[in-house]
Order: structure tokens, then C-alpha cells, then sequence
């Protein structure tokens, strides 16, 4: 298949976690739309390493790049990334050089490589921030994590649908599971409840962008903040906060919704408990 003009389309991209409406797309379905492109398959998973379950080699990924700050909870600035043989093979091939050479990932992996070869200074201060949060993952175990994310949005969502709130994404399948977006309710005003809940409680949310502006809450829960102790605290301060708002609602019923659903699932840990 070719794209308009007769050009050969080379990648399909995508973002596995849509920050932007707590949707997660699956993978596979690009892949298909790949193979029968003859293209590469490119995996923005900056909203999932670490948070959902991923394989890059098994899904068939080509070329995968993440962020450090997310559900690994290092500190931001390094964005891993791999690539398979056919990338390498494909990049060797290039007719053209690179012609940016910050993005010129030809000559980083000469830099990786045996040969050495200078493509940048190393933020080594963050390679051994990234090395810790990543030692943290290991002992946690990726499965364990990643039912830990499942678990604690379960609860938030039990939660958050006992106070009378509606999520954005209805179909329970396609909701990611690090960023939770709920409606605001009519008559409330976004603005007034992130900076409350931000002065009062010290809790950070995100509001909606471009069309859906105003509309919706994102709800983050990634890595280390992905805590019981943190949605149990979250729910109380929301509906503190739209109380004050004049906003009325069943006294309590977001944090008791959660805790027994919390009851229902396998035992919370919390994050950096001694075992
Ligand atoms: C899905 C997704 N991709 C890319 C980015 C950009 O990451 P960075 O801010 O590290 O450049 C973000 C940031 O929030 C994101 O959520």
C-alpha cells in the first residue's frame, strides 16, 4: 500500500497511553495496519513503561521509546528507547544522512557501540537515578506493578463513580490505567478545584486540553505515587473540595467505595514498604 502520491508509507506510530484522554490503544491493531503497510511499528510508551503490561518483542514493536519520569518515577530527562534489527537495517540503508544530529540515533549507537564514537555528554547524574528507580521496578516485579496500577485505579474509580462522577472514557476496556479522566459535573469550575485541591491538600490533577478543555479531569497514577494512601487521600480532598464548590454528594462515599474495594482485591502494598 502507498501513500498519496505514490509514496510508500515507512512507519505507524502511536501512543499506547493517551495521556491527553486516558485512553490506551492496542498495539496489535497497529501492528496489522502495519504489516499490511510494510512498515515499521513506533510505540510511544511514555505513559506506560512500567505501568501497564508491555512486551515490545512479542507485540512486535519496532521501535519503542518511553520517559524517565513516568511509572518509572526517575527524575525526568532521559526518554529510553530500543529499536530491532530491521530499524538498524533500515537506518544503515539511508541514501541521505541524518540531518539533525541530536536525533541522529545512527551515530548514538556508534556512541553505544564498540566504536565509542562521541555523539553526546552522558547525564550520568540521571543514568544512575534511572538505574535505582529501575532496580526498584525489578525488586517490586513488573507484573506486581502493573497490578498495583490496576488495582489502585480500580479503587479510585469505585471511588470516583460512588461521589456521582462519570469517567470520560465509558468503555471500561479502553481506559488507561495511569491516567484516569473524569467529567467535570455541570456548574463546577475546573480551575477552582485543581488550585483547592493544590493549596488545601497539595494534590496535582490536570485538566483537559485543546477541545475538551474544561471538561474533564486527568487523574495521574504512576510509579511511586500510585499509592492507597494517595487515592484514599485523593477522593476525601475531591470531595472536600466540591463540597466547598457546591457541588452535593453522599458524605464519604468515595472513600468508603474505595476502601472496600480495596477489601475485595488482593492485599495493597504500599509502595517501598519493608517486607
Ligand atoms: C504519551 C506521551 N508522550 C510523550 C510525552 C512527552 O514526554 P516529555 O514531556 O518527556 O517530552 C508525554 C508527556 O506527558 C506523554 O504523556
Amino acid at each position: 500500500m502507498r501513500a498519496g502520491k505514490g509514496r510508500k508509507i515507512k512507519f505507524v506510530g502511536l501512543a499506547h497511553g493517551e495521556t491527553s484522554s486516558g485512553i490506551v490503544q492496542r498495539i496489535e491493531d497497529y501492528r496489522k495496519v502495519a504489516d499490511e503497510l510494510g512498515a515499521l511499528l513506533v510505540v510511544d510508551a511514555v505513559a506506560t513503561l512500567a505501568g501497564i503490561p508491555l512486551n515490545v518483542a512479542k507485540q512486535g514493536i519496532d521501535i519503542c521509546f518511553s520517559g524517565s519520569q513516568k511509572a518509572i518515577s526517575a527524575p525526568p530527562g532521559m526518554a529510553p528507547i530500543t529499536v530491532n534489527t530491521r530499524v538498524e537495517e533500515a537506518m544503515q540503508a539511508r541514501k541521505e544522512p541524518v540531518r539533525s544530529w541530536y536525533f541522529d540515533l545512527t551515530s548514538a549507537m556508534n556512541y553505544w557501540g564498540k566504536e565509542r564514537l562521541y555523539h553526546h555528554t552522558p547525564p550520568i547524574t540521571l543514568i544512575y537515578a534511572m538505574r535505582e528507580a529501575l532496580r526498584a521496578v525489578l525488586e517490586e516485579g513488573l507484573e506486581a506493578r502493573w497490578e498495583r496500577h490496576a488495582r489502585n485505579q480500580q479503587a479510585l474509580i469505585a471511588g470516583v463513580e460512588a461521589m456521582g462522577l462519570e469517567l470520560f472514557v465509558s468503555n471500561a476496556a479502553d481506559r488507561l490505567v495511569t491516567v484516569t479522566a473524569i467529567n467535570i459535573p455541570a456548574g463546577i469550575e475546573d480551575g477552582k478545584v485543581r488550585r483547592q485541591l493544590l493549596d488545601e491538600f497539595n494534590i496535582e490533577i490536570a485538566g483537559g486540553l485543546g477541545p475538551i478543555k474544561g471538561k474533564i479531569w486527568r487523574v495521574g497514577l504512576m510509579g511511586y505515587s500510585c499509592q492507597e494512601t494517595n487515592i484514599l487521600l485523593f477522593l476525601a480532598a475531591l470531595e472536600k473540595t466540591l463540597h466547598d464548590q457546591g457541588f452535593r454528594l453522599p458524605a464519604g462515599a468515595g472513600v468508603a467505595a474505595a476502601i472496600q474495594n480495596y477489601q475485595h482485591s488482593a492485599q495493597p502494598v504500599a509502595v517501598g514498604a519493608r517486607k
